[in-house]
């Protein structure tokens, strides 16, 4: 049976962090999992340990110009007034673009797939959709989707087609009153289940309390953790992080609980 997980949240919460540690621990498990980084800013190949010279000569899926002409008819931009495929084939994509990371990991970068974000770029944005749509309705044992700030991304058609939400949060109210709204939304559209993630957390009791109160479905919390933002500084995966990185720890204890 095929998991299919959406890390979302506001900006700068951790979901990156969320998604690459997830991926590394269900890989771990013998799960074979393909991670799909559709932000606008796709950064998830550095937390999966990919070097620096790789990751930089990545051309997001619909950031691919001449594949995007090439499956959709239409080049990115040029679609006012132009007919373009909206089915475009897309099912060997994953074979031809994605990017071995471990035996049982592999990463697509796709891009943002956002239309209001991206501007007009209809052609890449069909393609970026219906690429997506088709890896959800395949036979997987595991995606693991590092989304883009907000919730809107992947709205209905596709959004139902996710088992399980992560959603990250940070410990201050604008933070925690946003990943609501944005579990809200995951709901409505049809997710199933909804993990609060609580991040970058710092131990206070009380807060730790006015948290629970708040929220309103299962959450963990994961503390605060310099080792992961020296990681980030030095360039180093996150899978290097080891059992003396207590967020690392407490991010295993939770999917431990959520996906165990
Ligand atoms: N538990 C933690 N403790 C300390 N720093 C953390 C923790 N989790 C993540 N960070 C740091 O917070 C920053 C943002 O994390 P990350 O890139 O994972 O967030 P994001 O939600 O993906 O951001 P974006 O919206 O820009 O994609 C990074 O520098 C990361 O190292
Ligand atoms: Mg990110």
């Amino acid at each position: 049976m095929g998991l299919k997980i959406i890390v979302a949240g506001k900006g700068g919460v951790g979901k990156t962090t969320v998604a690459s540690l997830l991926s590394f621990f269900l890989s771990s498990r013998g799960k074979r999992v393909l991670a799909l980084d559709t932000d606008s800013v796709p950064n998830l190949a550095l937390s999966l340990g990919l070097p620096r010279e790789m990751e930089s000569k990545i051309v997001p899926i619909v950031k691919d110009e001449s594949l995007v002409e090439e499956r959709t008819g239409a080049r990115p931009g040029e679609s006012w007034g132009l007919l373009f495929r909206l089915n475009p084939k897309v099912d060997d994509i994953v074979d031809k673009y994605g990017i071995r990371i471990s035996e049982n990991l592999s990463l697509l970068v796709v891009g943002s797939i956002d239309s209001a974000k991206q501007g007009c770029l209809c052609p890449a944005i069909s393609l970026g959709k219906a690429l997506i749509s088709h890896i959800l309705m395949e036979e997987r044992d595991v995606i693991v989707v590092d989304s883009e700030a907000g919730a809107e991304v992947f709205g209905r058609g596709l959004a139902e087609r996710f088992d399980h939400m992560l959603c990250v949060t940070e410990s201050t109210q604008k933070s925690l009153e946003i990943a609501k709204r944005i579990a809200r939304m995951g709901r409505e559209l049809g997710i199933r289940e909804v993990t609060y993630i609580v991040n970058k957390f710092s131990g206070d009791e009380s807060e730790r309390l006015r948290i629970s109160e708040t929220l309103d479905a299962r959450h963990f919390f994961i503390p605060y953790d310099y080792s992961l933002i020296r990681a980030e500084i030095e360039g180093r995966s996150l899978k290097e992080l080891d059992e003396s990185s207590p967020a690392v720890q407490a991010l295993r204890s939770a999917f431990e609980s959520i996906f165990g």
